[in-house]
């Protein structure tokens, strides 16, 4: 690993479905001193509800609130690799704690994510055509997500580890 680690947090990016949590877990495995930590699965440890249930009962906006004061929490953590909702990006707010670690977008494009995620419940893809939802949230976030240190272009012949295979050689 090199030095533009150096200790500090990975914090994966993208939008929902292009694997960060699964990426990100098996980084963490074979990097040894780094933990795995999901925003979202925090989000309902602490709340006791899942991600439906709370975008249901407060919305979008109700969530966007706990999703940051999440991150709040755990920016101040040393040797994490911690995996995000796909929106945390649109608070700027957010975006001076993810810039405390180093940021990694995992780039995918929406007809891949669509086979990737079929069966899984996304509120935000809740739609008569998820395919164009997913366009119009990447089109909305992609100036965002460009932000980020490091830029993997995730393809459909990819498999988790092989994607954990590049984000490791760039780190
Ligand atoms: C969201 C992505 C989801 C989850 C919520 C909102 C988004 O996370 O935070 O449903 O706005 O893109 P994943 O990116 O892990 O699916």
């Amino acid at each position: 690993l090199g030095p533009r680690l150096n200790g500090s947090n990975v914090y994966f990016v993208g939008i929902m479905g292009s694997g960060k949590s699964a990426v990100g877990d098996i980084l963490a495995r074979r990097m040894g001193t780094y933990n795995f930590l999901d925003t979202d699965e925090i989000i309902e440890r602490a709340t006791g509800m899942t991600i439906p249930e709370i975008f249901k009962a407060e919305g979008e906006e109700g969530f966007r609130t706990v999703e940051a004061q999440v991150l709040d929490s755990v920016h101040p953590y040393v040797r994490c690799i911690i995996s995000t909702g796909g929106g945390i990006v649109i608070k700027l707010e957010n975006w001076s704690k993810l810039q405390t670690g180093l940021v990694v977008w995992l780039d995918c494009e929406p007809e891949v994510i669509m086979r990737r995620i079929e069966g899984t419940d996304r509120p935000l893809l809740q739609t008569d055509n998820p395919l164009q939802k997913l366009k119009d949230l990447l089109a909305e976030r992609e100036d965002k997500y460009s932000q980020a240190d490091i830029r993997i272009k995730v393809t459909e012949d990819m498999d988790t580890e092989h994607v954990a295979d590049l984000a490791i050689r760039e780190l």
